[in-house]
């Protein structure tokens, strides 16, 4: 069996300086916001499964659907020898592609150092011959991506996308596009727009799960920081902002207070009611996709969706 191989692209001291600066931006900005990509610690990643299994969240169970059903088709247009899957969490819809493509290797990209190696490791296990070489890494920084056959397919499931605002995702599909070589694809999984009920649901769950989520950014910040957030003093706020298609998470202070965040030197006054902005997930219609892909050299081949168009996949190729 071949090992797992895990590679370190961001060190542990430079997680640290960047949550700092992130922090110490958001939380003295008008309005408060903090970053998405620390929801994830270990504890956070485990929310997120948890959250895919809810009966209100629908795209993972949708992008499954799509995957199990065109799996053969995407292994046929794109042939590829190499699979690199940006923000890849716990691999498991990844299985259906690894298992239609020719593949020689797997490269799982994430920042959750947990949900990798317990995904790279359960691979290699199944799958004796698929070289399988693990990335902790930002996505939204540029990538060193090891040396493996071509063709290769980038894969970004989950809606992720969705999670990066606007001027940030398309800087970000400029810099994937220079990982493909001509004739190399991307597969790209988004959230489609739809009834406000379903989607507002699909973010703030009935069993709180979601909430737990979202809130588990103050815990992170707690933790690594030493800030006294306090979780149970917010409400978790879910809204749809139809003018800008996504949804919005907010974290709403109960009452009016004063967190400390001791290694920023910081005291963070909280009015009663105001908000703090964790996350947008922004939903897309074709012609959209289609545009942002080709503004960056991606012309859209394949466009799958789910029986009831909730969700879609779409592959474009790099000319
Ligand atoms: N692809 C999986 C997981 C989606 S959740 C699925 O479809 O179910 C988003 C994943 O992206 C998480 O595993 C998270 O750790 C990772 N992630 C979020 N921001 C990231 C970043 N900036 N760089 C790398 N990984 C990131
Ligand atoms: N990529 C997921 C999405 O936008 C992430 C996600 C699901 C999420 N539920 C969440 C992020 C709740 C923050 C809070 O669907």
């Amino acid at each position: 069996m071949s090992p797992l191989h895990v590679t370190r692209t961001l060190p542990e001291d430079a997680t640290d300086a960047a949550l700092r600066a992130d922090v110490l931006h958001g939380l003295t900005a008008t309005p408060k916001w903090l970053p998405p990509k620390w929801f994830y610690d270990a504890r956070g990643s485990e929310l997120f499964e948890q959250i895919t299994q809810l009966p209100e969240y629908y795209p993972t169970r949708a992008e499954r659907e799509i995957l199990a059903d065109r799996s053969g088709e995407i292994a046929a247009a794109s042939g590829a020898c190499t699979l690199v899957e940006l923000g890849s969490g716990s691999s498991e819809k990844t299985r259906y592609l690894i298992d239609a493509l020719p593949l020689a290797a797997y490269v799982p990209v994430d920042v959750s150092e947990s949900a990798l190696t317990q995904a790279g490791q359960a691979l290699v296990g199944e799958r004796p011959d698929l070289h399988v070489h693990a990335l902790i890494a930002d996505f939204t920084a540029p990538l060193d991506l090891p040396a493996t056959p071509g063709p290769r397919l980038v894969a970004f499931l989950g809606g992720t996308i969705g999670n990066l605002l606007p001027v940030e995702r398309a800087r970000f599909l400029a810099s994937v596009r220079t990982l493909l070589a001509p004739g190399d694809g991307l597969l790209l999984g988004t959230d489609l727009v739809k009834d406000e009920r379903v989607l507002v649901r699909a973010y703030d769950d009935a069993a709180g799960v979601t909430a737990a989520f979202n809130k588990n950014v103050l815990a992170v910040v707690d933790r690594e920081l030493g800030a006294d957030f306090d979780p149970d003093a917010f409400d978790h706020v879910a809204l749809w902002d139809a003018e800008r298609e996504w949804i919005e998470m907010r974290l709403r202070s109960r009452t009016a207070q004063t967190v400390k965040v001791p290694a920023l030197d910081l005291a963070v006054d909280f009015a009663a009611g105001e908000e703090l902005r964790t996350e947008v997930s922004a939903k897309f219609r074709k012609e959209g996709v289609t545009a942002e892909l080709a503004a960056v050299g991606l012309e859209l081949t394949h466009w799958w969706t789910d029986a009831q168009d909730r969700f879609a996949l779409s592959l474009s190729v790099a000319r």
